[in-house]
């Protein structure tokens, strides 16, 4: 059988593009089918430049509406965490390994979906030139998904989570928990425990940052 080339969002990215170029090029991506039901492709936020660079997995509900990332709940605990850990908000860009929201509608509820690997390789160009433009020293994988995209599929959050491993692409990849999934965690307990622990690995980004930095604050 033919050998269906592999779509990718490589023809919507302009060359040598900065972040508001590529944040207006991203909205008319159609690099793979996700664009065809979200609302809008929701990028990158944050500034060239930035030290640190959080990688979520796809833009939820909030995100979809409002066209820009980590706005709704997870958003919400991502913020309290990174001030927690004494990072300064300011010094970080966040941004999805996808840009377009994937899900199943319910009734009136819009269910998240999992994006495919041919779709995260698809969108792949978009972080590549996301990486290029804010050259981050730490990249910091949230869940499952960023981790496999950035790491490959064989990589195991639970095994190798707030383990700082040199990149092609930026000088440290680490991963740690996705802020969804602390969120869905029913019993306070526990899910206080895994908060704790994400606070944990991002005082592990801010110590490596230092350390990177020759002692400055991140
Ligand atoms: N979850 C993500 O992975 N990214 C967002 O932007 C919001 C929720
Ligand atoms: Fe393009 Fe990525 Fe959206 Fe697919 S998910 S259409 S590759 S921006």
């Amino acid at each position: 059988m033919p050998k269906v080339p592999a779509r990718s969002a490589e023809p919507w990215i302009p060359a040598g593009a900065n972040l508001a170029q590529l944040e207006s090029a991203v909205r008319n991506c159609e690099g793979c089918d996700l664009y065809r039901h979200a609302t809008q492709a929701v990028f990158g936020a944050g500034r060239a430049g930035a030290r640190i660079m959080m990688l979520g997995e796809q833009p939820g509900d909030r995100e979809d509406v409002e066209g820009k990332p980590f706005v709704g709940p997870a958003g919400k605990l991502l913020d309290r965490a990174l001030n927690a850990s004494g990072i300064d908000r300011t010094g970080v860009y966040v941004t999805n390994t996808v840009k377009h929201f994937k899900f199943v509608e319910r009734g009136k509820r819009r269910i998240h979906q999992k994006p495919t690997a041919p779709e995260i390789a698809a969108c792949r160009p978009w972080l590549e030139a996301e990486l290029s433009v804010v050259r981050p020293l730490v990249l910091v994988c949230l869940g499952a998904t960023a981790a496999q995209a950035m790491l490959g599929r064989n990589f195991r959050i639970t095994r190798e989570r707030g383990r700082f491993v040199e990149h092609p692409l930026v000088r440290y990849v680490t991963s740690t928990a996705h802020p969804s999934s602390i969120l869905r965690i029913p019993e306070p307990d526990r899910r206080h425990e895994e908060y704790r622990l994400f606070v944990e690995d991002l005082v592990q980004v801010r110590e490596k940052l230092e350390e990177l930095q020759g002692g400055r604050s991140a």
